[in-house]
């Protein structure tokens, strides 16, 4: 079964459309990565498929593992197993990280991590975090690296990650994308992730890639490649000279 089908997805925002039919395929256990210019809509996917506002579907379907989700609300898409990691993970006050990951893994508050989550969290370089407002002063990197913890908690089918790489340090980096292979070998989900960089698949495995342009994607096999062609040649050419790589591809 497919985890994931976007079927001919429209998508505005205030009378404006942003996606024009986008259709995407992710498989169980596989991890797929989007490049794509800024303003191309990347953002707008990932939380059209998490349900977030003000992003309106005027046509197409959302389905996840088999059912329709396109009308569904967000909690009701994460309680089926859908998390979110945002681009900008946003400040919380009044409410600390050590209880929001302790809510994350269905815990009452007053109870203490066992050694298990203990030991993540010091994985996770957040030991010295627990006690502050969620991501209120924290760095680039430590908001990422807190963020990905909480969605890891949740024990997500499919995790959506935006930008999981934009404004992280190189050791940050590692820690990130090693924790997110690591999670998807572990549990059999599947990730869906926006970047612009290629760092991020030195330690995510990963066989799918598609560049979002034109409000359309196009969908190619070998992401390390295709960041090499968009390094090379622009979004624009890559994606036209990759077309011819796919017809070849596909007469085989
Ligand atoms: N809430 C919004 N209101 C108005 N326009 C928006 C909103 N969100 C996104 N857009 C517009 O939609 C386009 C795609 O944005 P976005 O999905 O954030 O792109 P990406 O993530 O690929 O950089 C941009 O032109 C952006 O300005
Ligand atoms: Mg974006």
């Amino acid at each position: 079964m497919h985890i994931l089908e976007v079927r001919d997805l429209v998508v505005g925002v205030e009378g404006k459309t942003i996606l024009s039919g986008v259709n995407l395929i992710l498989e169980e256990k596989e991890s797929y990565i989007m490049f794509g210019p800024n303003g191309s809509g990347k953002s707008t996917l990932i939380n059209t498929i998490m349900g977030i506002k003000p992003y309106e579907v005027s046509s197409g379907n959302i389905v996840f593992m088999g059912e329709d989700i396109t009308n569904k609300s967000v909690d009701e898409r994460a309680k089926l197993g859908i998390s979110l990691g945002f681009q900008y993970p946003p400040e919380i006050t009044g409410i600390k990280l050590s209880d929001l990951l302790k809510i994350c893994l269905d815990k009452d508050l007053k109870t203490d991590f066992n050694q298990e989550e203990k030991s993540l969290i010091e994985a996770f370089r957040l030991s010295n975090f627990l006690e502050r407002n969620i991501n209120v002063g924290f760095s680039g990197g430590e908001r990422k690296r807190a963020e990905l913890l909480q969605m890891i908690f949740l024990k997500p089918k499919l995790l959506l990650l935006d930008e999981p790489d934009s404004g992280v340090d190189v050791e940050s980096l590692k820690l990130i994308a090693s924790e997110i292979q690591k999670y998807i070998e572990n549990s059999g989900s599947s990730t869906f992730i926006v970047t612009h960089k290629g760092d991020i698949l030195d330690y995510i495995k990963s066989k799918h890639a598609c560049i979002l342009l034109d409000s359309k994607i196009h969908c190619f096999p070998e992401p390390r490649h295709i960041y090499e062609l968009i390094k090379k040649k622009g979004y624009d050419e890559c994606v036209s000279c990759q077309e011819k790589i796919i017809e070849r591809w596909n007469n085989v």
